[in-house]
């Protein structure tokens, strides 16, 4: 319990929070010794449009280019981009190819000579309907072993998925590569052929001491979407997946305010423009909660979180349907919300759960906005979103499928 508590303090609050709270003292680090970097860890990261593009990345100093197979059978070979990246003393040389101009509901397969000898499928997203799979904070103690079953389970139990978000958080530490060699070892078999959407959690961004740091690590994982932005490109992004426009935006500025000023009014310029479009529906992925909760024992909070309260107004203006957020390691349903008030016009918000082996049971305390609860204590689960042009359903699972709860939202 003390553990779990100290970690919380950790994972629940500001930069200054975590620096208090020592977290650097709580997180568990494996020693390098027992590190297995593996490699060269292919994923696949979703592209701006699910039904027409891909990004495909891996590490590998000197490899071959990618081949890809087409729906007609005809192959295309694709020069990868390379980059470097050091992370302490290890040198990464990180491959990328952009893949666009797909097929929607297209079935390719892919391989690269010296990586990825055998051809592994993938498939477009189609235009008219689209499958994710939601996951919420994966950063774990026990080698991502728990996180590892959830996800491969979740991946089998909807094997058409057009993508997997990863809500924020995914490692318990971002600096601490065995914990990333650990997270790709957990996801091998299904990131190489099912599109990742990263989103930015606050674990995601400490440094070797687990302090506040820039997301090194994070950053050179995944090449998400382009946002025209300078200074914060794979911080935010949108990308479409059959009727939905997916905002990836990042809760994560009270951590980055203390190197680099500046990215929640430029991406508060950025949303009001990635959010126009003529897509029937429009959902917000987010690392922190837009709702707060008080923890027990501890100074009253909320209703709302400085995320929410600089946040929300955006995405009434907007007309989101529906705000899916993490960090909280608990499924939370919190109803419609505009306005500050309940407004069954506002969005939806619902606050994902946990899908790692770090939990947080008796520590909240409801909020009067929390419609509904995990049954405590809570152990992981995950979302199922499916959409098409006149409804979204949101339903949220234990590992071995059975139903937590479920949210339908319709559009005439
Ligand atoms: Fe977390
Ligand atoms: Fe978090």
């Amino acid at each position: 319990m003390a553990l779990s508590r100290r970690t919380l303090l950790a994972g629940a609050g500001t930069a200054a929070a975590a620096a208090a709270a020592g977290a650097a003292v709580y997180m568990v680090r494996r020693k390098e010794e027992q590190a297995a970097p593996g490699g060269p860890r292919v994923r696949l990261v979703v592209g701006a449009d699910n039904s027409a593009s891909r990004t495909v990345m891996w590490e590998g100093k000197k490899s071959a280019g990618l081949e890809l197979r087409g729906p007609d059978g005809s192959v295309r070979t694709f020069e990868p981009v390379r980059a470097e990246h050091r992370s302490g003393e290890t040198l990464f040389h990180l491959n990328e190819v952009r893949l666009e101009g797909l097929q929607p509901g297209g079935s390719y397969a892919y391989r690269i000579p010296g990586v990825l000898g055998d051809w592994t499928p993938f498939r477009t997203a189609g235009r008219g309907a689209t499958t994710a799979l939601l996951f919420p904070d994966s950063q774990s103690t026990d080698r991502y072993e728990t996180w590892r079953q959830l996800y491969q389970e979740a991946l089998r139990r909807e094997p058409q998925a057009d993508f997997t978000a990863h809500m924020g958080d995914l490692v318990d530490c971002g600096a601490w590569l065995e914990h990333w060699y650990d997270w790709f070892a957990a996801v091998k078999g299904g990131i190489e052929r099912v599109p990742a959407a990263p989103v930015m959690g606050n674990h995601d961004t400490y440094d070797q001491n687990a302090r506040i740091g820039m997301p090194e690590n994070f950053l050179a994982a995944f090449a998400p979407p382009e946002n025209g932005s300078a200074d914060w490109q794979r911080w935010y992004y949108a990308f479409d997946s059959g009727p939905v426009r997916f905002l990836v935006v990042n809760t994560e500025w009270p951590e980055s305010d203390s190197f680099r000023p500046g990215l929640l009014p430029e991406m508060k310029r950025w949303f009001r423009e990635a959010s126009k479009t003529s897509q029937p529906w429009k959902v917000v992925l987010m690392h922190r909660s837009a709702v707060a909760n008080s923890i027990r024992g501890r100074k009253p909070r909320g209703p709302f979180s400085e995320a929410g309260r600089e946040l929300m107004p955006l995405f009434d203006e907007a007309g989101v349907d529906l705000v899916v957020t993490a960090h909280l390691h608990t499924y939370r349903r919190r109803g419609h919300v505009r306005g500050f008030r309940r407004d069954a016009s506002g969005p939806l918000y619902v606050v994902s759960g946990v899908a790692g082996n770090i939990r947080y049971n008796d520590f909240w305390i409801d909020s009067p906005l929390d419609e509904f609860v995990a049954p405590q204590p809570e152990t992981d689960n995950y979302l199922v979103l499916r959409a098409d042009a006149s409804s979204l359903e949101l339903a949220s699972r234990l590992p071995d499928g059975s139903l937590i709860d479920r949210s339908v939202l319709r559009k005439a």
